[in-house]
């Protein structure tokens, strides 16, 4: 029996922007059970949520103060196992987001560590002395600007590869590592399916803090080959992998891994003893062509170790949503896209809106409220129905995060042309045939323009992402066409594709 995961879709979910119950403009947990009977009909087997727990909120979640609660505006303990236990009713397991990089500065460790040279957790963190007047070594920050910020109190420099609220964990000091696999057992024990986890690649740092190299790809920019990527980050990762294994079923571990060459990203896969998942970034940053896409998903098919299993994705809170990024708001498009990711071989993640194409959204200068500035239009609340509100929270009040404008579920729900449609039979299709969960991918030969690749033994899948019409050499029954009308269509003598059309074939 294959585990949950790999037969299994997850939908991502940002909290503060899915469902309010109690009208104060902010998602939280008891509006994700609201809504728990939509992703069952959806058809979907795991939530991740964005982080949920306390945090000033410097990046939203992303600058943890403590790992082990709820944050009072997203709810309490009580309702996030109701949470899991009402998931569990409906077959859908909850997944966290873990942020063991760093911690929020105002985090009690970081508060305790910066009291004094000799404080019980200063070696909690990265604490150096500068250099010549200036910070300890080049390292850049990935929000921009030295990773280092000097502390009056202890006259050192400490260290951040986010924001300077965002102080990074020293994972040379063995309390670290015993404190998060705690916060992994406290989780896991109530129920917890797993993690998706933040800067994977990042988590350790270069024990003699070398400067980094300079990036021959970016100009200015520095190879993060010290400040990141470090090999010890693997150790972490078999050990977390043994405390999941602990739990029935085992626990998921997800990795943000966001490095673009597919071999350093399949390296976290380890022997089959790292993630069972890690995130492959160069497929969200590769273009929607079909040749260049192919090359991606071919390369990442030959990286990942037998045994492995690749995830795919094509939204998240941090990227421009796909619908704008790759298909320019073409509706054709978008059914195309929402084709690939959910007929690849591998663990589909779709990002709440997804469903309904929802595009990047276009966030006033004066409310926005990421301070790196471009990430808002990819976190609104999501789109329910046109009414005031949008079935978000009620009439009159005001969201934490512009309304925006867009699809919604209401309107495409019972509609059988609808994209909610198209995605909705898809996750069926997959649900009921062995091929499409679990097939091997093999490329097909293919006109310029159309991709086309087989699952299994019985299934095919082809899209044309040209300008032009093409005919690629499949017979069959089309299952499943992005244009609805040719669902149950016979094909004798090569199937035909439009400009953006897909299909997806028994053979
Ligand atoms: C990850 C998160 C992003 C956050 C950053 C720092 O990239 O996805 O939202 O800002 O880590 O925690
Ligand atoms: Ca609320």
């Amino acid at each position: 029996m294959s585990p949950w995961w790999q037969d299994g879709v997850i939908y991502q979910i940002y909290p503060r922007s899915f469902a309010d119950s109690n009208d104060d403009g902010v998602g939280d947990l008891a509006g994700i059970l609201d809504r728990l009977d939509y992703l069952e009909w959806l058809g979907v087997d795991g939530l991740w949520l964005n982080p949920i727990n306390p945090s000033p909120n410097k990046d939203w979640g992303y600058d943890v103060s403590d790992y082990c609660d709820v944050h009072p505006e997203l709810g309490d303990m009580a309702t996030l196992e109701r949470l899991v236990t009402e998931a569990a009713r409906r077959g859908i397991r909850i997944l966290l987001d873990i942020v063991p990089n760093h911690s929020s500065d105002q985090h009690p460790w970081f508060q305790d560590s910066r009291s004094s040279r000799s404080a019980a957790h200063r070696d909690w963190y990265v604490w150096a002395d500068g250099k010549d007047g200036g910070p300890p070594n080049n390292w850049q920050s990935v929000f921009g600007g030295p990773t280092w910020t000097l502390d009056e109190t202890t006259g050192q420099w400490y260290l951040h590869n986010f924001l300077p609220e965002q102080s990074d964990l020293n994972w040379w000091t063995q309390d670290v590592w015993e404190a998060f696999d705690d916060i992994l057992r406290f989780w896991f024990d109530r129920g917890i399916a797993g993690f998706r986890i933040d800067v994977a690649h990042g988590i350790v740092n270069d024990r003699e803090l070398r400067d980094d190299p300079p990036d021959p790809d970016a100009a200015g920019r520095l190879k993060p080959v010290y400040s990141m990527n470090r090999p010890e980050t693997h150790e972490i990762f078999r050990r977390w992998r043994k405390i999941c294994e602990q739990y029935d079923p085992a626990r998921l571990l997800v990795g943000e891994t966001h490095v673009l060459d597919p071999v350093v990203m399949a390296s976290y896969y380890g022997d089959g003893d790292e993630l069972q998942l890690a995130f492959n970034f160069a497929c969200v940053y590769a273009p929607f062509e079909a040749e260049r896409l192919r090359r991606v998903i071919e390369q990442t098919e030959a990286a990942i170790p037998a045994g492995g299993w690749p995830v795919w994705t094509l939204s998240n809170h941090d990227v421009v949503r796909f619908p704008t990024r790759w298909c320019q708001g073409d509706e054709a498009k978008i059914r195309c896209a929402l084709l690939v990711v959910l007929l690849l071989r591998g663990t589909p993640v779709l990002y709440y809106g997804d469903e309904i194409g929802l595009e990047q959204q276009a966030v006033p200068e004066e409310a926005v409220l990421d301070f790196a500035g471009n990430r808002d239009g990819a976190r609104t609340p999501m789109r329910w129905s046109d009414e005031p509100g949008v079935g978000f929270t009620s009439e009159g009040v005001e969201p934490w995060l512009p309304f925006g404008s867009g699809p919604d579920v209401a309107s495409q729900r019972d509609d059988p042309g609808s994209i909610l449609t198209l995605c909705r039979d898809l996750l069926a299709v997959r649900r009921e045939r062995d091929d499409l969960r679990a097939g091997a991918y093999a490329s097909l030969p293919s006109p310029e323009g159309i991709w086309a690749w087989s699952r299994g033994a019985g299934h095919a899948i082809a899209v044309n992402l040209g300008e032009s019409e093409a005919t690629v050499d499949l017979t069959g029954t089309i299952l499943v066409g992005t244009d609805r009308d040719r669902d149950g269509e016979r094909v004798e003598s090569g199937l035909r594709l439009g400009p953006a059309e897909g299909a997806l074939l028994q053979t």
